[in-house]
C-alpha cells in the first residue's frame, strides 16, 4: 500500500519543520517503549517532537492495517454506509484518514485523544486533506475511561495496550455503547491478540456479532493454542519513514491483529478467512482457513480444480476465501 498522497504530503510538510536529529531522537525512543507494551502511567506522546516522529514513523503503519481492517469490513458488509466515525485514542488521526478513504459516505469525524499535541498535528496534517469530512473533523482533548460520543463507526487502533486490563474493558464498553459498529486493532503479536480476544468476548457477550476477520461469533478456535490469529499490511516507506526507522527496505509489512463487531443486520453466509500465507506447490494450493462454523481446516486446492485453482493461487493472507460467492467445488479436499 502506498500512503494516501494528500498525507503522505502533510507528513512530510510537518516533519520539515523539526531538525532531524530530534525526531530521531523522539523515534527512538518511541520505538522503544512500543517493543514493551504495558499500561502508561503518563502519555507516552510527550509534547511536539513525539506526536511528528510518532505521525513519521508510526503513523504509515497503523494507517496500512486500519485501511486493511476497513476494507474487509466494507467487503463484508457492502452496504455499510457511517456517516459518523469516533476515532479513540486517534492521536495523530490514522484511523481516521483510513476510514475517511474506506467509507465516503462519512461526514462528521471525532478524534478523541489525551494528547493535545498530538492532535494539534492531526488537525494540521489533516487541513489540505481531499476528503471534506477530515479537514472539518473536530479533534477533542479527552482521557479514557469516560464516555464516548455516539457515531456509527467507533475505531480503536493501537490504544488498548497503553491500558490496565480493566480501562481496556471499559473502553471497549463504552465504545459499543457509543457505536453500531466497532473496530478494534492491536499490533499482530501474541499479547496484542490476547487483548482482541479479550475485547471480542465483551463484544459479543453485549450482543454484537463479529464482522471480521472471523467468520463467525463462535470462541476462536485459535485461543488455547500455541498460534494466535493475525494478518499483514504491506507499507511503502517514505525516505523520511526508511531514515527514522534506520533500514534500507523500501517497505515494512505491519502485523496486527483485529476485530470488527456490529449490531447491524449482516448478509448471512460469511466466507471463511485465511489465516496464513497459503502455500503454493506444483499444481497446490494450500491454505489455513478459519471457517463459518467456528473452526479451522486446511484446504488443499488442485490444478483440476480450474478457476478455483487459479483464484487460490491468487489468494493472499487474510482474504476472505472463495474470494466471491462460493463456487460449487465438489472435490475441494480437507486435511
Ligand atoms: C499508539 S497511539 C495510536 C494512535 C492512533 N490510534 C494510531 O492508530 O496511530 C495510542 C494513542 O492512544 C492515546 N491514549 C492512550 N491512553 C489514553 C487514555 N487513557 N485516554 C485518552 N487517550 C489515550 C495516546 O495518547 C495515543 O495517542
Amino acid at each position: 500500500m502506498d500512503l494516501p498522497p494528500d498525507l503522505a504530503a502533510a507528513l512530510d510538510a510537518a516533519a520539515s519543520d523539526l531538525p532531524l536529529r530530534e525526531l530521531e531522537a523522539s523515534a527512538e525512543r518511541l520505538i522503544t517503549r512500543y517493543r514493551t507494551p504495558g499500561r502508561a502511567d503518563r502519555p507516552i506522546l510527550a509534547g511536539r517532537a513525539d506526536a511528528v516522529a510518532y505521525a513519521a514513523y508510526r503513523m504509515p503503519a497503523t494507517w496500512a492495517a486500519v485501511s486493511a481492517v476497513l476494507d474487509a469490513v466494507a467487503e463484508r458488509l457492502p452496504a455499510f454506509a457511517p456517516r459518523s466515525l469516533v476515532d479513540v485514542g486517534g492521536g495523530t488521526g490514522a484511523a481516521a484518514w483510513a476510514a475517511s478513504e474506506a467509507f465516503e459516505s462519512l461526514k462528521e469525524i471525532l478524534i478523541l485523544d489525551q494528547v493535545g499535541e498530538a492532535l494539534e498535528l492531526g488537525r494540521r496534517l489533516a487541513g489540505d486533506a481531499f476528503s471534506g469530512a477530515l479537514r472539518h473533523a473536530e479533534w477533542r482533548q479527552a482521557r479514557f475511561p469516560g464516555e464516548i460520543p455516539g457515531a456509527d463507526l467507533a475505531t480503536v487502533s493501537y490504544v488498548l495496550s497503553e491500558l490496565s486490563p480493566t480501562d481496556q474493558e471499559a473502553l471497549v464498553r463504552a465504545a459499543a455503547a457509543a457505536a453500531e459498529t466497532i473496530a478494534v486493532v492491536e499490533p499482530g503479536t501474541p499479547d496484542g491478540y490476547q487483548r482482541i480476544l479479550a475485547a471480542r468476548d465483551v463484544l459479543i457477550a453485549l450482543g454484537l456479532r463479529v464482522v471480521a476477520p472471523c467468520p463467525h461469533s463462535a470462541a476462536c478456535p485459535l485461543a488455547g493454542t500455541r498460534d494466535w490469529c493475525h494478518f499483514a499490511a504491506r507499507i511503502h516507506r517514505s525516505p523520511l519513514h526508511r531514515r527514522l526507522k534506520g533500514g534500507d527496505l523500501g517497505h515494512e509489512d505491519e502485523k496486527f491483529s483485529y476485530v470488527v463487531a456490529t449490531r447491524a443486520p449482516m448478509p448471512a453466509g460469511a466466507p471463511s478467512r485465511i489465516l496464513r500465507h497459503p502455500q503454493i506447490r506444483k499444481g497446490l494450493v494450500m491454505m489455513q482457513l478459519c471457517e463459518p462454523q467456528g473452526t479451522t481446516a486446511q484446504v488443499l486446492v488442485s490444478k483440476r480444480q480450474g478457476d478455483v485453482y487459479r483464484a487460490a493461487r491468487d489468494a493472499e493472507w487474510g482474504d476472505v476465501w472463495p474470494p466471491t460467492a462460493p463456487p460449487a467445488s465438489p472435490d475441494q479436499s480437507r486435511t
